[in-house]
């Protein structure tokens, strides 16, 4: 089946009657990966910014569940409530902080406890009301790494907690000092598409063309490429190859330039010695890709992540990090850099060529190519990890 798509802007309306769809030009032979609209289950994502959380109630959908984050102010701590009083549904977001350490449903003022979501007073039915503590509100375990407010979708262990947070986050960034920038934010188009988007190889050397980062930082042309695994990750291995072609009735075109100056961790070019937590990630590609949809694209001096977290079916929180591995007037001077330069070129413009193709792009049906190995690899990879689909039926609903 296809992904559900409703809205296509700037998109030719579909000729009736549509074309023949070819066999073998769905995504039939990646099952889970098919049905994974909405992501899967049993693990952490991220969510806003930490700083962006306080007193007030901060609603988030992940996967399609429905989160309301709010710090409380007995321990500090960011806590996460299903965001849907039981009684009449109204969204606890709307709600009021009254008591310490509760919010209480706007409606009829329902209050309940922010740690384990338990009814603690209702406020209109008296101090007596039997309806107290019988019942909750589900809760949804909440770490704050990175700056980020990481959220915890799926079943919790015998012992009642979830796997560490650590689980899914690369381990270069929990273990290391560092400083990093970013941005966070929802884009149209399914999470599928973007994480699609960012493994793809061919666009690299096309859509992007057009990038202003590109001035600053080579993009890839190869034409030999190779998928390896390595701890959870795949990486896309291209074999450097230099070219220069004559496309008959078309013209030549030569990657020669772009071929000579591409760094890589093993190759640091004329920027100097690679950082050493890059170097010994020991890579031997530039992009790689992991469960449960974060890309990894690290040159010899800074590493760039991407999150790729499903909302709904036709929304995506795109978290795009940009990490040194520095301290010091170092760490200092790439913040500036970060926010004045790469905040804007590479988080902005680039990736902005990213959001613009997953937003209007319609697959499957699909027709791919050679570079499009990166692809199929990525679905076999998610069907052979033995993942857990998320359905609307999720924990909460
Ligand atoms: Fe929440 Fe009535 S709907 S208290």
């Amino acid at each position: 089946s296809a992904p559900r798509r409703e809205r296509r802007p700037r998109r030719a309306p579909a000729a009736e009657p549509g074309p023949p769809v070819q066999a073998g030009s769905d995504w039939s032979n990646w099952s889970a990966y098919d049905r994974a609209e909405l992501g899967f289950r049993n693990h952490w994502y991220p969510a806003v910014w930490a700083h962006e959380v306080g007193r007030k109630p901060v609603p988030v959908t992940i996967a399609g569940e429905k989160v309301v984050l709010v710090r409380d102010d007995r321990s500090g701590g960011i806590r996460g409530l299903h965001d849907r009083c039981p009684h009449r549904g109204v969204p606890l977001s709307l709600g009021r902080r009254q008591f310490p350490g509760t919010i209480s449903c706007p409606y009829h003022g329902w209050t309940y406890d922010l740690e384990d979501g338990r009814l603690a007073a209702v406020i209109t039915d008296g101090p007596d009301s039997p309806i107290c503590g019988k019942i909750s509100v589900a809760t949804y375990p909440v770490e704050e790494r990175l700056g980020l407010v990481f959220v915890y979708i799926g079943e919790l262990g015998a012992d009642g907690t979830p796997p560490p947070v650590e689980d899914d986050i690369p381990a270069e960034l929990t273990d290391n000092t560092l400083v990093l920038g970013g941005r966070n934010e929802i884009r149209d188009g399914n999470w599928r598409f973007a994480a699609e988007n960012g493994f793809d190889e061919g666009h690299a050397k096309y859509l992007h063309n057009t990038a202003l980062w590109r001035l600053f930082k080579v993009m890839p042309t190869w034409n030999r490429t190779r998928i390896v695994e390595r701890h959870g990750w795949l990486i896309r291995v291209q074999d450097e190859v230099h070219w220069e072609a004559e496309f008959p009735g078309v013209g030549s075109f030569s990657n020669k330039r772009w071929w000579k100056r591409m760094p890589l961790p093993d190759r640091p070019g004329k920027n100097g010695d690679a950082n050493p937590v890059i170097a010994a990630l020991d890579l031997p590609g530039f992009v790689s890709i992991r469960l449960p949809g974060i890309l990894r694209v690290a040159y010899p001096q800074f590493i760039h992540y991407e999150w790729y977290v499903p909302v709904d079916a036709d929304h995506v929180r795109y978290v795009q990090l940009m990490v040194r591995f520095e301290t010091g007037w170092k760490a200092a001077a790439f913040k500036a850099k970060y926010l004045t330069a790469i905040r804007w070129l590479f988080h902005g413009q680039f990736t902005a060529q990213d959001a613009w193709m997953v937003d209007v792009m319609d697959s499957p049906p699909e027709r791919l190519y050679r570079p499009d190995l990166s692809l199929t690899a990525w679905r076999k990879h998610v069907e052979d990890a033995g993942v857990v689909v998320q359905t609307v039926a999720g924990r909460g609903h």
